[in-house]
């Protein structure tokens, strides 16, 4: 099924100048990008998109490293593009990230570990409307679509 997912590139990857690397994972794989802005994300922004790790003991520390400097956001789209996006970030920890994965070939923490991804139809919904307005996102088609969809 043809999906759309949420995803932000941290602080950390931004200042270690991975921007590149990371959107290109995502479209050797054959998504296409339908969304994409940068920006320091305002505590308040930040508090809303974590709520569900409110009161956890990394809560805080997330909240001061993901709003700490600049950080990429975008929209990708594709078949199950949720889960293959979960699967090209790898392991929340990135020591334990399969290599190949980008968390696995580019980070050595848990927190700072490169990207944020939606986990789920709902979340994606969620945090896509949360960061970017109907008329920032782009239907458009692509001359290779054929070979990457269903
Ligand atoms: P994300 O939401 O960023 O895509 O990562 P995730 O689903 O793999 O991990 P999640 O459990 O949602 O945690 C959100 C972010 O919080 C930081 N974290 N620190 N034990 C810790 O110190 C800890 N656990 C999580 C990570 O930055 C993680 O990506
Ligand atoms: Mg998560």
């Amino acid at each position: 099924m043809i999906e759309r997912t949420f995803v932000m590139i941290k602080p950390d990857a931004v200042g270690r100048r991975l921007i590149g690397e990371v959107i290109g994972r995502y479209e050797a794989k054959g998504l296409k990008l339908v969304g994409l802005k940068m920006q320091i994300v305002p505590k308040a922004l930040a508090e809303r998109h974590y709520a569900e790790h409110r009161g956890k003991p990394f809560y805080p520390g997330l909240l001061d490293f993901i709003t700490s400097g600049p950080t990429v956001q975008m929209v990708w789209e594709g078949e199950d593009a949720i889960a293959v996006v979960r699967k090209l970030n790898g392991a929340t920890n990135s020591r334990e990230a399969d290599i190949g994965t980008i968390r696995g070939d580019f980070g050595l923490t848990v927190q700072k570990n490169i990207v944020h991804a939606s986990d789920a139809a709902q979340t994606a919904e969620r945090e896509i409307a949360l960061y970017f307005e109907p008329s920032e996102l782009w239907d458009y088609s692509q001359p290779d679509e054929d070979w990457l969809q269903e």
